[in-house]
This record gives C-alpha cells, structure tokens and sequence, in this order.
C-alpha cells in the first residue's frame, strides 16, 4: 500500500456543515440549532473523499479527507476531554485506513496541547500542520507588503493571537524584520511575559494591547486567534495596511472587501501546490477553500512526500526558526508555495492590488487634509 495521510477537517461554519452534508444539508438547515448540534457531536466520523496530489519532483502522495462533524464552536464551548475524545475517534479511523500521518486541521488541533494527546492514543504519526502554516503567513505577507509598497523595517506590525501556536513563531520571526510589534490575546499574563521573551529574542520595541489598539496604527495585521467571532472591525484598520488573517473561522468579516477598498485583507496559511488544475475533485474543492489548500494539510502532503512519518508540529511553543526553514526548503523542492490572495470569494489581481494602492493615498491624503 502507498504511503498516506489523512487530514481531519471540520465544518468552519453552518453553511458549510450543510454543503458537506449533501442532500441531508437541506434537512438539516430546517433542525432546530441544538438538536443538530446535538447530532453533529453524536454523528461518527466519516471519510469523505480520497484524493492525490503530484509534487514538482513527480513523486504523489495520496490521502484521505475525514470529517470531524464539529463545528468550531462545539470545540470552543464544549469541554475539552469531549472533544479530544472525538478527534481521537477520527485518529483511529485515519489508522484503520492505513495512514501513516494524521493531519489535525483547523480547531482539531488547538484542544489537547495542539495534538499532544491525540498523538498519545494512536500508533500513526500526528502533526498540527503549524510549522508549514506559519511558513505560509510570513511568505504572505512578505509577498502582500512588497506589493502595497510597504518597506518591512519601516512598518508597525500587529499579531493578535501572539501567544499561539502560529502567532508566537511568526512574533518571533518578524521581531528581526519590522519597526514595531503590537502583540494582543485574551490572556495579559501569558502575553506580558511572552513579550519580555521576544524583546530578549529580536530588535524591536514590543507593546502589549487590546486588539482594538494593536490594529489602529498598524501598517500590517497577523490575526491567528482561535476565537470563533470576528475580532477586527474594518472601520479600524488604517488605509493601505494589510491583513493576513490565517484564523479558521476568519477573524475579519468577508464583507471587508465590500467596506474598505484601500486595505489588503487576504486569507492566510494557504498553500498552493504544482498541479492544481490537476485536481477535478468536486468533492475536495468543497472542503478546501478556492483555488487553495489548507497549510496544515499542505504540511502534511509535504511530509508525506518526503516519507517523514513524525510528529513533525506538536505542542504548542514548539516551533523553531530552524523547522521553519526546513520547511521553506521542502516546499520548494515540491513546487509549493502560498496561494493567490483572496478574501472571501474576491481574488486580488495585481490591478486590483493596484487599485487598492491608489484608494489607500487618496485617504491619506483626506485624512491629512482634515487634520490641516
Ligand atoms: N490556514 C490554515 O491552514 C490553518 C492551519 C492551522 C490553524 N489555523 C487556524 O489558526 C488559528 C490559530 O491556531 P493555533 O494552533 O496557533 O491556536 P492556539 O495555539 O490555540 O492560539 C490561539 C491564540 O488566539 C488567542 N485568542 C483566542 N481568542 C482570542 C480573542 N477573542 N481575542 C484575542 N486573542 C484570542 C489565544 O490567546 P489566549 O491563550 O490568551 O486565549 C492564543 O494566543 C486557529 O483559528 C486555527 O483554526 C489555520
């Protein structure tokens, strides 16, 4: 049997738990909201669709989508031994299926220590898929910021959710490359002392702040929160910044685009691989965004690729610099790399970028105008 992996995804929201349900979706909109989310926290895992992906080098990696029936605010609300309990159930179908990794996407992987535990109950290799996500929002917005024209080292960067997973190693990266960091959680004594840790760790000034403060005067946002609410309102964010909002749910409202036509907001962590047109599978595209495919998973097909069966992303805090460019390097040996930006179902062209350069200096210039 081919080396496999499975990912284990979840239904981001209602609407898409009821498009993953196929014809029952449309009983399923009609339920009362608890007795469905009571069936979706009794309903088995399930495979939902098999899928192969061809790297560069022309070796495939073939795997499984299973679905989780979940929804984020399940896992956020409900306690966590339940939860833990029901990924490992989707773990072991991974194992009887013949994997060798389980990737845990999305909220799968933020209960039990970011896979810790799931990884204790089954006899496959576990990961996160944190590292190679991480990897993905800082090529991102290196990419998005040399389109807007903005100059790294001249910028003030926020991270809301700088104590997580992704939001501490990417903190810790961009600590070397920007002006100033505005780091925000929900949790002040776990984020001061994650602030004095950075201010050791790089060579800028480091403010702790309420979201609301950290994006105002921000150049660039790294939102990577598990909250399940949208957290930035756009009426804040300052013209010509960009957004790279890698949380799953979004923490910016889609409707973003239709409100600010000077800021480039884009889903992050998103990984484009080689042969993309290659892949017919309705069913796939409908659990993976447009165009795209989940950094978490893309880690785990790069592993895959690779024949490293390990648990590559567990733990939280665990990522270093040095895992970080490992995969930098495995990506491009395979012909990865991040997605288009895109924000909703709205893709960003370079005119479009364009566009959004020229609104952004005519609000500036309003902006200055009114302040003479
Ligand atoms: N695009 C992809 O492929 C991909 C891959 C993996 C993960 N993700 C998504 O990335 C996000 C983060 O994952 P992670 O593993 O890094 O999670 P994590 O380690 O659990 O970290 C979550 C962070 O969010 C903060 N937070 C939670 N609620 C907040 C709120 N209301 N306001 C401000 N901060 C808040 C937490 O702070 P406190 O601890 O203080 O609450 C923590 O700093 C999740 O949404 C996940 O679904 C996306």
């Amino acid at each position: 049997m081919k080396n496999k992996f499975a990912f284990i995804g979840h239904p981001i929201d209602l609407n898409h738990l009821y498009g993953l349900l196929g014809i029952w979706g449309k009983i399923a909109k009609r339920m009362p909201r608890d007795l469905l989310y009571k069936i979706t926290l009794n309903f088995p895992p399930y495979k939902y669709c098999d899928i192969e992906i061809e790297s560069l080098t022309k070796d495939i990696a073939s795997g499984y989508a299973l679905i989780c029936p979940l929804l984020p605010y399940q896992v956020a609300f409900l306690e966590e031994s339940v939860v833990i309990k029901k990924i490992i159930e989707v773990a072991k179908l991974a194992e009887r299926l013949g994997a060798k990794i389980a990737v845990l996407g999305g909220f799968a992987s933020i209960v039990g220590n970011e896979g810790e535990e799931v990884s204790k109950n089954v006899n496959i290799a576990v990961t996160s898929g944190n590292t190679y996500t991480a990897c993905l929002a800082i090529e991102g917005i290196e990419k998005a910021a040399e389109k807007m024209d903005l100059d790294l080292s001249e910028s003030v960067m926020a991270v809301i959710g700088a104590t997580g997973d992704i939001g501490s190693i990417c903190t810790k990266i961009f600590s070397k490359k920007v002006k100033k960091i505005n780091i925000a959680a929900r949790n002040e004594k776990r984020l001061n002392e994650f602030a004095e840790v950075i201010r050791d760790y790089g060579n800028c000034p480091i403010e702790v702040k309420r979201t609301r403060d950290a994006i105002k005067e921000a150049d660039i946002i790294l939102t990577v929160t598990s909250a399940v609410s949208v957290l930035i309102d756009p009426e804040d964010l300052k013209p010509g910044c960009v957004v790279c909002d890698v949380a799953i749910p979004a923490n910016v409202a889609k409707e973003v685009v239709n409100i600010r036509n000077d800021v480039l907001v884009f889903e992050g962590g998103l990984a484009r691989y080689p042969f993309m047109e290659n892949t017919n599978s309705k069913k796939w595209k409908k659990v993976m965004p447009p165009n795209s495919v989940f950094g978490c998973l893309a880690e785990g097909i790069l592993l895959t690729l690779e024949e490293r069966f390990e648990n590559y992303s567990l733990g939280r805090g665990n990522i270093t610099e040095e895992k970080i460019n490992e995969m930098f390097a495995i990506e491009k040996k395979h012909g990865f790399g991040v997605a288009d930006f895109f924000c909703g179902y709205k893709l960003f062209n370079d005119e479009d970028i364009q566009r959004i350069k020229g609104n952004a200096f005519k609000k500036k210039e309003e902006v200055n105008v009114a302040k003479r």
